[in-house]
């Protein structure tokens, strides 16, 4: 038994490398492209550790992904691997169109004809589980009911748009082909790892370089926040019980603004590491709005809540004050992520700030 884990070496799927073999003992091979936002250190703890194998390659590589799966005969493929960053996406649509829909393609494509040459048990246990996003489903308005797995899609930004199509892709192979394929919709995910161009992990490092805390617009859009860990536990339980063909939503119902997580994480840094010159929220500035920037998500997990028995592990005071005290004492792993190509973007998207 094995898993083939597309994108294990970004923020989501290395927690979900680490956070499986804290548990079980089945082997994953781990492809990853290592973009800008994929980084082996994240996966530091599993050097020597023969359960895990790192490929580097790419997902749109349709004969590496049919060796893979000729090799080592999955159980499963968990496809993580996308560009992931909305702000990026505007500034360069091409690389999500290219990763998130051609590479889920092909993945779909080497799946299929993988899973057409197995046989009884080993063909019908075989999943193709694919990591999705709440923001296919466009904005909610303030007193809008939490999306439910049969909100109508409308996604507003090139990622949502392509994470999207990439649904499509995985719902019509099922529809159309029989494939075992299994989805997950998410919210927004933080804690350790977080690559420090996402609000969370970009407010800490910036405070405690005492640079400005960029808020888009009036900050007072809304997120639905749940701790990573407790994302990888929804995965693996949809995984091993949820129903081929079939979409669940996970979310930790933590709906907060952002002007009150950046507060939050502030406040937590005041506490935790006083800044000689005042309090963090001094550096709180806002600046221009995101294009087309949604407004509001919000996560209805009853499905998952209900069909599987899952539940979060963490509030979101328990889970911000681990993510804060993990990015406090790994100031090694966020020098090492801040490379000239970090501080490139990060000059080119906050040039107005
Ligand atoms: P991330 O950007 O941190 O990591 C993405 C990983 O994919 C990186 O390791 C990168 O090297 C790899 N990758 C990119 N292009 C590749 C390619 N062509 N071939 C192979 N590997 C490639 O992303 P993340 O935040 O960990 O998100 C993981 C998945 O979860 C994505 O599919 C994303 O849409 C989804 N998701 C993320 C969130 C969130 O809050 N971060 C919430 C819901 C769903
Ligand atoms: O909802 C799930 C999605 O959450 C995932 O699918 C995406 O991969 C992930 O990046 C995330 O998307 P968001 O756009 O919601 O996350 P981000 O951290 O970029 O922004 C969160 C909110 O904070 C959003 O309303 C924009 C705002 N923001 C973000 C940054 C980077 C700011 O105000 N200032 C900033 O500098």
């Amino acid at each position: 038994m094995t898993l083939l884990v597309t994108g294990g070496a970004g923020f989501i799927g290395s927690n979900f490398v680490l956070d499986w073999f804290e548990t079980r003992d089945e082997p994953i091979v781990n492809l990853d492209a290592l973009t800008y936002a994929g980084n082996l250190a994240n996966l530091a703890p599993l050097q020597g550790d023969a359960r895990h194998s790192f490929v580097k390659g790419d997902i749109c590589d349709r004969a590496l992904v049919d060796r893979l799966l000729a090799t080592h005969r999955p159980r499963a493929i968990v496809h993580f691997a996308a560009e992931s960053h909305v702000d990026r996406s505007i500034h360069g649509p091409g690389a999500f169109v290219r990763t998130n829909v051609e590479g889920s393609f092909t993945l779909l494509e080497a799946a299929r004809a993988h899973w057409a040459g197995l046989q009884g048990d080993e063909k019908s246990n075989f999943r193709f589980h694919h990591v999705s996003t709440d923001e296919v489903y466009g904005s909610l308005a303030p007193d809008a009911p939490a999306f439910t797995e049969t909100h109508p899609y409308e996604p507003n930004s090139p990622y949502s748009a392509s994470k999207a199509a990439s649904d499509h892709l995985v719902r019509a192979w099922h529809h159309t082909y029989g494939l075992p394929v299994v989805t997950t919709n998410c919210s927004n995910n933080y804690g350790p790892l977080h690559f420090p161009e996402k609000l969370i992990p970009l407010m800490i490092v910036n405070a405690l370089a005492g640079k400005p805390l960029p808020v888009y617009g009036d900050g007072r859009q809304i997120r639905d926040w749940l701790y990573v860990r407790d994302h990888c536990s929804g995965i693996r339980a949809v995984l091993s019980g949820g129903r081929p063909g079939e979409t669940y939503n996970i979310g930790g119902w933590n709906e907060k603004a952002n002007i009150d997580i950046v507060r939050t994480v502030c406040t937590l840094l005041d506490e935790l590491k006083p800044d000689p010159a005042g309090p963090y929220a001094r550096l709180i500035t806002y600046v221009a709005d995101r294009p087309g920037h949604d407004r509001r998500y919000a996560i209805d997990a009853r499905k998952i809540e209900r069909e599987l028995g899952w539940r979060p592990a963490e509030t979101f005071e328990s889970g911000i004050r681990k993510t804060v005290q993990w990015y406090l004492a790994n100031a090694d792993w966020v020098a090492s992520v801040q490379s000239g190509a970090y501080r490139e973007w990060v000059s080119k998207q906050y040039a107005q700030a």
